[in-house]
């Protein structure tokens, strides 16, 4: 896919933002071949549907299995890279007065790509707690065929990560919501923007006066609120905003 045009007024906007957030789902680690939630079952899994695995009620009533499905979900990811995108927005702290980065993936693409404290709003794959006390397990072997117990209470130990019909860690929404309301520019990127409370960033960032800028293939039902859309892969349109920054700060620079 060709990189997009970037408007020069958006990059007006992003050249004087004080604090810019940015939303990424699931799209941004597409181009890493870590494929979304619902398209990951395949093969071995193509019989459960998510929502039958990722709750509580499904572990608590088999734990092995859940278990295995995430370990099946963790080889996935160890063997994926980030892509240009996750190495953009990087960059894209350096550019910029503040960053604020929340993502709703759990694949842990953005840490590895250099992003300094991003959000984990779902959690992350990579963390264990027990399921009884709440314990963090920090020393969980990789791979683990079958799930732990808790060394404090001997309850199971189960992945880190936001199941169906659980809420948001307080402190992930806290400050994603704070950021969203105080930043002069929103980046969402490579999510649908349909599940909440994550999806509600965008509209309380746009309430709030923020600039809203969209970067999907495909439009979702934020690009009518939105003042830019980007219609291309996170791969493509976030190296070609980063480079057209980038030179702008440096034109900026040499004026001042
Ligand atoms: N670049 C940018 N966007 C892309 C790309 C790409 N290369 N490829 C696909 N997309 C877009 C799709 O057009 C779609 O709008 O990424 C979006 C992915 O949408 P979802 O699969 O719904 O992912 P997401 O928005 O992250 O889902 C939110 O729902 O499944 C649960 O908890 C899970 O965190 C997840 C949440």
């Amino acid at each position: 896919m060709a990189a997009p045009q970037v408007p020069g007024e958006l990059l007006d906007r992003l050249a004087t933002a004080r604090h810019v957030v940015v939303l990424t789902g699931a799209g941004v680690s597409a181009e890493s071949g870590v494929p979304t939630f619902r398209d990951a079952q395949t093969g071995l899994w193509s019989r459960f549907r998510p929502e039958q695995l990722a709750t509580v009620a499904a572990f608590e009533s088999d734990p092995p299995t859940v278990w295995a499905w995430y370990e099946w979900r963790r080889d996935l990811v160890g063997k994926a890279e980030p892509n240009p995108g996750h190495l953009a927005l990087a960059r894209l702290e350096a550019l910029v007065p503040r960053l604020t980065l929340v993502t709703q993936n759990v694949d842990g693409l953005h840490r590895r790509a250099g992003s300094r404290d991003p959000i984990e709003f779902h959690g992350n794959l990579f963390e264990n707690r027990c399921l009884d006390c709440g314990l963090q397990a920090d020393d969980v072997p990789r791979p683990c065929p079958s799930p732990p117990r808790c060394i404090a209470c001997r309850g199971w130990i189960r992945p880190g990560v936001v199941w169906f019909g659980e809420a948001i860690p307080a402190a992930a929404l806290a400050r994603s919501f704070a950021a969203a309301e105080d930043c002069d520019l929103f980046l969402s990127v490579g999510t649908s923007a349909e599940v909440y409370p994550a999806a509600g960033l965008a509209l309380a960032a746009k309430r709030h006066g923020a600039t809203l800028v969209e970067v999907n293939p495909l439009p979702t039902s934020l690009a009518r609120h939105a003042d830019f859309v980007l219609s291309a892969a996170s791969g493509t349109a976030l190296p070609a905003m980063c480079d057209a920054l980038a030179r702008r700060v440096e034109v900026n620079i040499h004026a001042r």
